[in-house]
Order: C-alpha cells, then structure tokens, then sequence
C-alpha cells in the first residue's frame, strides 16, 4: 500500500473538515432536546458510509435512536470485517466549563498534541475514532486497496447503554455475521507508545434514594429528633469501602478473577508514570485499592463509585431544612466472570440491609453490561499488532482498560466472534469532559493504520 500515505497527505485536509462537520450536530442521545440532531447525525453517516464505497447502506429503525448499516461485499469466500461505532456523544455540560463551545469544533495545539487537535464534544469518543473507519474505507475502495467484505454497524445509543443495539444484534445474526469485529473506541498508552485495549470493565449503575420524614423540615425544629437522610446516605455510602478501600459488600468480589503474579508482572511493564499522572490531575496523592497499584486498580479491579448526589437545599444562601429524600447515581465497574445482574442484586440487598429503621431505601438499577478480555494469540490480536508495528514502527503493548463497552460481551455471544479494540485516543483527550479533544496525528495515524489491519488479517485467514 505504498499509495496510502500519499493518499492521506493529499486528502488530509478534507478528512478533517468533514470530521468537523459531524462535531457540529449535537448528538446528545441523553437528553431528549436533542433528538433531532441525533436523527441527523444519522442521515449524515449514512451519506458518509455511500460516499466511501459501501454498496448498500441504510438506516435500520429501533424502538430508539436508529443503527446505521452499510457493506460492501466483494465475495462470499473472503472473510467479513464488522466495523461497530457510536454517532450519539455525551451531553456537553457543564458548559460554562469549555475554553471554546462544545459543538463548534476549533483546533489548537497542546503539549500532548503539538500536531494540534480538534476540540469538540464527540471528537475522540466517538466520531472522530468512527470516522477513522469511514475514510480508511474510502482509501481502500478508491485505490483498489479493500482485500475483503466490510459491514459496518454504527448506533446512536452507545452513551445511554446501547439498548435497542442489544435488541438490533438478537434479532440479525445473518446480517451481521462476521469473522472479526473491529471497534476504535478506546485509547492507547501514547502517541510514542502504541497499545492495543485487551480488556474492558464491566458495568453496574444503580440510583438510590433514601426517604425520612413525608416532608421537608424545619432544621432546629425536628433537628437532632428525626433520621436527616441526607446524612444517612452519606454514612451508607462512606461504609461501602472499609478502611484499606475494599468495597464491603457481601459477595462482590466472590468471583473476581484473580490475575497470577506472573501476569501482574507482565502489565507492571507498561510505561507509566505516577508522577506524571499525579501531575496531569493535580493530586498530591493517588488512592485507591490496598495492594494493587494505580494501573491495577483502574483496569484489573472493581470499583464502586458515587456519580452524582443530592438532596436538600443547594441554593444561593442558608436555608435551615432536614430533606424528605436524598438521592445518589452509583456506578460499579466490574471485571471478568463478576456478573451484573448479580452484582446489581448483592448491592440491592446490602443497602437495604445497611438502612436505619428510621428511612426507607429504594434502590433502582439503570443500565449494565459484562466486561470484556480478548485473547492474544487470535489472528485478529496478530493483524491489529502487525499494523501497528507497520505504521508506528512499534510492536504494540496488549493493555486492559478500564472504561466499558458493555455491547462487546453481547456481540460474542450472539454472534460468536472476537472483537478487536484498536483505540488511538489518549487518556489526556478528556473524554465525558469539558475540552474533549482528538489529536490530528491520532485521527491520521487511525486512517493509516485501520488498513493494515485488514490486509494482514485477509492474509492471516485461510
Ligand atoms: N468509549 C467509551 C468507553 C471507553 C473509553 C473504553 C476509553 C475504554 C477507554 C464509551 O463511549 C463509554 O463512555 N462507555 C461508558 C459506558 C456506557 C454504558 C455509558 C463508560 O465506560 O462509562
Ligand atoms: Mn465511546
Ligand atoms: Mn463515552
């Protein structure tokens, strides 16, 4: 493929435009005010996935926002590339919190990114890393370049738990049958250290609410008399971790997988800095987990964290009131063979369990999903290393990461096939933040790389 970089070089300019051009629709699949723009950020992929050489393409309705699918199949006998991506993004807030607007992307240099990168909600995860996929299909059907049948399978539900993909895959194994499943929705350690995501976390997201008194209060007049579920909450939550930060719920960790040292001592190899994570986070100290260091604790371990909480009043001022009702968002990440049904239900019971007589406790699950390890020694792992190694000149390092793409565990088992996680953000590009960015170079390093991959994995497969 001596054209592809020529290809690039020549069309680079173009490929960022219209990546800027998708940033511009607010694709807020959270919040209902945007449905419009989710719908045409659809229509646009839609276009997109025409114009780069797909022979069919077409938007596939859901009981919610809708899949796109597009292919193109040269023959039977060569094997299937699954492409899968979101087009829906994260709500931008807070707002006041962006250096520039979140849906007017610009482009700036950073430390990490001195080649510039484009700032915009969406522009790593995920339509930056998505659209790598679309223009390294175009190169490929342009130049003659596409060595196998693609499918590409691109939903606007990823960031609100991927329902009515769940349902989408049940209901079409024939359509979507593939050999490999190919996702960049991940990252990598950085742009000098290439690294292929090996694991994701599983996930368990529950909403509690405590209940004391049937109404607001008078502070000094039922004070210190009656349960405050304010602060009843806080002390439930607070007792969730014991003092060496193990969660304390019976069971939780019955059936995490317990790495050998001899696998921890394979991660412990991985280039990482305490010092420079302590510095780009502004923290004195790291914490966490007894026994496990920070690469450890946020890729190989569970975790149980609150999101968000509230209650009472959180206005302008003083306001001298004991709260009825105390809320709290709590997420759990979870790690190979810890189920999330199961795990949902063991908090459940606890919680309720841990509740004074004097409140009443309501826990509602949201969303979940199970986490994800690929194996290594699979010919789609040998490719995605092979094409790495080709365009960065670097044999990537296989890491677990600790973020979560709960569809990945469904699509094997329902379609039977491996997914490979080739991620080209950085941790860095504030991803779910205010000033979410994608470097230029990631964004171009994706197109060259993406394919390689399906050269050296045609090339692979017999
Ligand atoms: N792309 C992310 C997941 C991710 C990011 C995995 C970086 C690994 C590295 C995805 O869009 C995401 O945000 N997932 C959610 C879960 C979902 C059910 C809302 C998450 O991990 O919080
Ligand atoms: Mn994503
Ligand atoms: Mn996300």
């Amino acid at each position: 493929m001596l054209d592809l970089k020529n290809y690039i070089e020549a069309n680079k300019d173009r490929f960022i435009n219209e990546l800027i051009e998708l940033l511009k629709i607010p694709s807020v699949s959270a919040d209902p005010a945007f449905q419009q723009d989710v719908l045409n950020t659809a229509d646009s992929v839609k276009d997109k996935l025409e114009k780069a050489g797909c022979d069919f393409v077409e938007i596939c309705e859901t009981p919610g926002y809708p899949i796109v699918y597009g292919e193109k199949i040269i023959d039977k006998k060569l094997p299937t590339v699954l492409v899968y991506g979101h087009y829906d993004v994260q709500p931008a807030d807070p707002l006041d919190l962006w250096d520039s607007p979140a849906f007017e992307p610009i482009i700036k240099k950073t430390e990490l990114h001195p080649e510039g990168a484009i700032f915009a909600r969406g522009a790593c995860d995920d339509k930056g890393q998505m659209y790598m996929h679309v223009k390294a299909m175009e190169y490929m059907t342009t130049t003659g370049n596409l060595p196998c049948n693609v499918k590409f399978m691109i939903e606007g539900e990823e960031e609100v738990g991927s329902e009515s993909l769940g349902w989408f895959v049940k209901n079409h194994h024939e359509k979507l049958a593939n050999d490999i499943i190919l996702i960049s929705d991940t990252g990598m350690i950085a742009n000098d250290i290439p690294s292929i995501t090996t694991g994701l976390r599983g996930l368990s997201y529950v909403e509690v609410e405590i209940t004391g008194p049937n109404r607001d209060l008078h502070s000094g007049l039922y004070g210190g008399a009656v349960a405050n579920p304010i602060n009843i909450l806080s002390k439930m939550i607070a007792s969730l971790h014991d003092e060496n930060n193990h969660i304390t719920i019976p069971g939780f960790y019955d059936k995490v997988e317990e790495l050998s040292r001899a696998e921890r001592d394979e991660m412990a190899k991985a280039p990482f800095s305490l010092d420079s994570y302590k510095k780009a986070l502004d923290i004195s100290a790291v914490y966490g987990e007894e026994g496990y260091t920070t690469n450890e604790r946020n890729s190989i371990r569970p975790t149980l964290d609150v999101n968000g909480i509230w209650g009472g009043y959180t206005g302008e001022g003083a306001k001298t009131v004991i709260a009825s009702k105390a809320y709290a968002k709590i997420s759990m990440r979870l790690v190979p063979n810890q189920e999330w049904h199961e795990i949902t239900e063991l908090f459940t019971k606890h919680f309720e369990s841990i509740a004074p007589e004097a409140v009443t406790v309501k826990v509602t699950p949201h969303h979940g999903g199970q986490g994800y390890v690929t194996p290594i020694n699979t010919i789609g792992y040998k490719a995605a290393s092979k094409a790495y190694q080709t365009t960065f000149g670097k044999t990537p390092i296989p890491q677990r990461s600790g973020g979560s793409i709960p569809i990945v565990s469904l699509f094997e088992d329902e379609l039977k096939s491996k997914t490979i996680l080739m991620g080209f953000g950085l941790d860095s590009d504030a991803i779910h933040s205010p000033n979410e960015h994608f470097g230029i170079f990631n964004y171009l390093k994706g197109i060259e790389t993406i394919p390689y991959f399906y050269k050296y994995f045609t090339e692979l497969f017999e």
